[in-house]
């Protein structure tokens, strides 16, 4: 079965002092999930909203609000969170090694839709006992930048981590060309990749188009720089599920940058 596309608007770039009426705009502009960070200081470095600011929400709105919980306890959230009105509970695996059964029966429990994410770095195997354990999760979250904050650029820093490595090897052999020449290889490399978007050889692109081999059917959401300038990668990957804060709350017509994205998403969908 086809997966269909998900746009929904990360609400971190808001104006939380408007948060109804901002929700309500982007409901307007065509949103069909309302993505919800919600951060403990502890998991990330930031601390945002909660099960308190998800309930006076609920009462000004009907629309699924999709939570990321980027905390380090989940199953103390799970209660709150459901009596709050939260539609889909997203938990971290990196947090959730040695109790993700007990916290997705208890999020089906309280009537929300499991997700699992993972931060950049973590295997993307963790999760596969997740989908495909008797009471799996619904959805996998792949974060595409590091988790805790909005409006970071997609991918060239994944880069590093796959490309330092192999040039530390190099420096390790001590000799003159090597150092002479391997930093100005490595910023012409990254210049390269930035310059050309070629972010299709990320880590977290990898890791869609994993997923999206093995599970045809599965939710599949991406987190983190997604906008008009990335969105054909994560799509093409096979990502359906789409967050996207600072380029829909920053564009002078936000409802156009929704509508581009998922006929990506649309598009690589029939075309795979
Ligand atoms: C970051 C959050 C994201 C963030 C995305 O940790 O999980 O949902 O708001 O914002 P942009 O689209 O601006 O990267
Ligand atoms: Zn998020």
């Amino acid at each position: 079965m086809a997966v269909t596309a998900k746009i929904a608007p990360s609400m971190l770039s808001s104006d939380f002092a408007n948060l109804a009426s901002e929700a309500e705009r982007m409901l307007n502009c065509g949103a069909d999930w309302l993505h919800m960070d919600i951060m403990d200081g502890h998991f990330v470095p930031n601390l945002t909203i909660g099960a308190p600011v998800i309930e006076s929400l609920r009462k000004h709105t009907k629309a699924y609000l999709d939570c990321h919980l980027m905390v380090t306890n989940p199953l103390d959230y799970v209660e709150p969170m459901g009596k709050a009105g939260a539609s889909g509970f997203t938990f971290h695996v990196e947090v959730s090694k040695d109790n993700w059964q007990e916290l997705v029966q208890r999020i089906k429990s309280k009537g929300m839709r499991p997700g699992v994410a993972l931060k950049p770095g973590t295997p993307i195997e963790e999760v596969y006992p997740l989908v495909e354990g008797e009471n799996p999760v619904e959805m996998v979250l792949v974060m595409t930048v590091k988790p805790g904050f909005g409006g970071q650029k997609f991918m060239p820093e994944m880069m590093d981590k796959v490309i330092l490595p192999f040039i530390s090897l190099r420096f390790d052999q001590k000799t003159e060309p090597y150092r002479v020449c391997c930093p100005l290889y490595f910023l012409l490399f990254k210049s390269v990749l930035v310059c050309n978007n070629l972010f299709s050889s990320s880590w977290a692109m990898v890791q869609v188009r994993t997923l999206r081999k093995k599970y045809p059917s599965l939710d599949i959401e991406v987190d983190g720089g997604l906008g008009p300038s990335t969105i054909e990668v994560a799509a093409s990957a096979g990502a359906n599920c789409i967050v996207a804060g600072s380029s829909v709350f920053g564009a002078a017509e936000p409802a156009n940058v929704i509508s581009l994205m998922r006929k990506s998403v649309n598009d690589n969908q029939k075309s795979s």
